[in-house]
């Protein structure tokens, strides 16, 4: 059986797919590897959203193209949105690419890599481009629309097998996809032209999976949708002759302008988190990404409020503080509703945490947009701010209309000062943490003594050397990091080696000591379990 070498570029949604992938090739008889020099067949699982993922997937795919050339027996796969982009033209400009696989259809992944293997050893050279590719094509929505009822890749969700030394690189931590796609259309972004319309699955499937992942000893559940709020199931009106429910095709907006709750017949997305947070009670923590900031009912706060195993922290990206530039994104809210929403937050849960993204430099961003920016900042308690020059993507509203005509420079000198405002902040909202003791699920040895936490160019973030040795360390002493049910980084030292690996994977309860701009430091109090 052949070797598998699969890399992920992106978000969160990648990560999930790349492993559900994983398990279906596995339960295949696939065998994985970590060392692409190992693999005969190479899948890269790539993202669109920003140039940056881009251009570091085609460098590999270069590289697979040079071992291709020095005669390599290789079979190389391209999935995930930049298949579903460039589609066929992919084929053309990169003919050491085999399989193209589009994010709506990675079910297909097996049948198109035994096509491309046949092909390669067939007399007659390679088959059909037919054969090669699975895409939803430009005809996505409607055809997303339309497939949704009989939709194969529910089946590649439910039959995931969960191993928690692998997933997402977290231990005891799985993403559970609640909603795929995307309806808003903000003009910069290609997520609707990659991943299709909203579909959002049923509520009984997303629970039992939850069931599945805690029986197999999961402690944390990371809920993940494009606007994860904008969550509605409708019950009744997709039902297959089975009796099983199957995905929907979510709402338009306009559902959301008249809130009804109280709707039997609709799973919202404050009845699906209490639904998990009750029905699940051996899941120690529930959370969510990403949050759209409108839309966002007091019926979710509520339950967040009420039901203490639901993690208090909201990613809800603002993406710039400019009325005139949000209006130019599409984004459908002022800076004054994303504002109202911090606070109706704030006031229902005082110590939720609060993260977001920004984009510097959205064309015509003028120095005053970019104070109002900085306005934002200072006036929400962001943790952390994903900081994002724009980029124009192929595919959107935005490079169409909009000719980016922010310098470089100036996107990057916005980048950098922005940066530097977000590090204040965070170190403001860390800092506020001092003295307190919080839960920390623990993640990871983190070898070096004292590790700061940065944010790649990819916005995720990361642990290196940074800060100083506490004055606590000792020679001997192992330093733990995890994050609370905020979301805040958290390092503190176990006495040794033994003792630090046993608690991986364990809620710890942390003493906080001290803070910097991205995370907390402090001392262990005592294993609070699960
Ligand atoms: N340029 C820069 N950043 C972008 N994002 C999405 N599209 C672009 C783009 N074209 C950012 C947004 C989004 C995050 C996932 O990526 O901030 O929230
Ligand atoms: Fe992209 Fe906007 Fe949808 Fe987020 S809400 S995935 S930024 S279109």
């Amino acid at each position: 059986m052949r070797t598998v070498y699969l890399e992920t570029f992106g978000c969160q949604m990648n990560e999930l797919d790349s492993e559900l992938v994983r398990g279906h090739l596995e339960s295949l008889g696939y065998r994985f590897t970590d060392d692409p020099a190992r693999a005969s067949i190479l899948l890269y699982n790539t993202c669109s959203v920003r140039e940056h993922a881009e251009n570091k997937a085609f460098s590999r795919i270069g590289l697979a193209g040079v071992r291709k050339r020095e005669g390599e027996d290789l079979l190389v796969g391209v999935l995930g949105c930049m298949a579903e982009r460039d589609g066929v033209d992919m084929l053309r400009r990169h003919p050491q690419v085999d399989l193209l696989c589009g994010p709506g259809e990675l079910d297909k992944l097996p049948a198109l890599i035994d096509n491309a293997a046949r092909a390669a050893t067939a007399e007659s050279g390679r088959r059909p481009v037919e054969d090669r590719v699975a895409l939803a094509g430009n005809t996505s929505r409607r055809t997303t629309a339309l497939a949704a009822t009989e939709d194969d890749l529910e089946s590649l969700d439910l039959a995931r097998v969960f191993d928690p030394d692998r997933a997402a690189g977290r231990t005891r931590s799985a993403y559970v996809r609640i909603t795929r796609g995307c309806n808003k259309f903000c003009t910069y972004c290609v997520v609707p032209h990659t991943r299709g319309a909203e579909v959002h699955r049923p509520p009984d499937g997303i629970v039992e999976e939850c069931r599945r992942l805690a029986a197999s000893g999961v402690a944390e559940v990371t809920l993940l949708g494009q606007t994860v709020n904008h969550y509605r199931y409708t019950h009744g009106v997709a039902v297959t002759l089975d009796g099983v429910e199957r995905p929907q095709v979510g709402p338009g907006l306009s559902a959301f302008r008249n809130e009804v709750v109280d709707d039997p017949s609709v799973t919202t997305f404050a009845k699906l988190l209490a639904r998990i947070h009750d029905e699940v009670p051996e899941l120690a923590r529930i959370r969510f990404l990403t949050s759209y900031p409108r839309d966002f009912g007091d019926d979710v706060l509520d339950v967040m409020a009420t039901r203490p195993r639901i993690c208090r922290y909201l990613h809800v990206p603002a993406q710039s503080g400019s009325n005139r530039v949000l209006k130019l994104m599409n984004r459908g809210y002022t800076v004054e509703e994303y504002l109202e929403f911090v606070d109706r937050v704030l006031t229902r849960l005082p110590d939720a945490c609060i993260a977001g993204d920004i984009i510097v430099g959205f064309p015509t961003e003028t120095d005053e947009d970019f104070e109002a920016t900085k306005d934002l900042l200072r006036r929400v308690p962001f943790k952390n701010n994903y900081i994002f020059k724009y980029s124009p993507r192929p595919g959107t509203v935005a490079i169409d209309r909009f000719p980016d005509d922010v310098p470089e420079a100036v996107k990057k000198a916005r980048n950098n000062e922005l940066l530097a405002l977000q590090a204040e902040i965070g170190a403001a909202v860390h800092a506020g943490w001092v003295g307190r003791e919080v839960d920390v699920l623990v993640e990871r040895i983190t070898d070096r003594k004292s590790p700061e936490a940065r944010s790649d160019a990819d916005g995720r973030v990361t642990l290196g050397v940074g800060l100083s040795a506490t004055a606590t360390a000792t020679e001997a002493a192992v330093q733990l990091s995890g994050r609370t049910p905020g979301d805040l980084i958290t390092v503190f030292d176990a006495s040794d080696r033994d003792q630090a690996e046993a608690l991986l994977g364990t809620i710890v309860r942390v003493r906080i000591e001290g803070s910097g701009p991205l995370l907390l430091r402090g001392a262990m109090v005592a294993s609070t379990g699960p």
